[in-house]
């Protein structure tokens, strides 16, 4: 079964987990009680979810995220434009991966959390090949 590894910002491993292949990313992370805000609940809406792969990048990615992350480039944040970088309500779990998440809980910022998700990516996918240029460096 894949290993997930969470790291900090400091590249510094926090939790592993293993989980089954084809868990949902957020899933996965929510249940071992990883530290990450998830505001919509899982449907490609508010991007707190957030997380960088630093490896195994999946080598899909949801029209869903495709469409939220263009309408934030074009809002000039620029954050959303890395190959490394995806909503993991959008991310399902195939081979191991080391991820680190965006957006930690500030009660401060935060009212809550978020909403629970559901086991399956919402809303329903529609996959699009996702291309990691080699010159990233963030290629297995
Ligand atoms: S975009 Fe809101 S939880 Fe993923």
């Amino acid at each position: 079964m894949p290993i997930v590894s969470v790291v900090d910002f400091m590249g510094e491993i926090q939790k592993e987990v293993t989980v089954e292949r084809g868990t949902k990313l957020l899933k996965a992370l929510i249940d071992n009680e990883v530290d990450i805000v998830h505001t919509c609940g899982g449907m490609a809406k508010c991007t707190t979810c957030r997380v960088t792969i630093h490896k195994g990048v999946p080598t899909k990615k949801t029209q869903a995220q495709q469409d939220r992350f263009e309408k934030r480039i074009k809002s000039g944040q620029s954050q959303f434009d890395h190959p490394a970088v995806f909503l993991s309500c959008q991310v399902v779990v195939e081979s191991d991966m080391t991820v680190s998440a965006s957006e930690t809980f500030n009660s401060v910022i935060h009212d809550s959390i978020g909403k629970d998700t559901e086991d399956k990516v919402t809303p329903d996918p529609v996959w699009l090949d996702h291309e990691v240029p080699d010159w990233w460096g963030i290629k297995d």
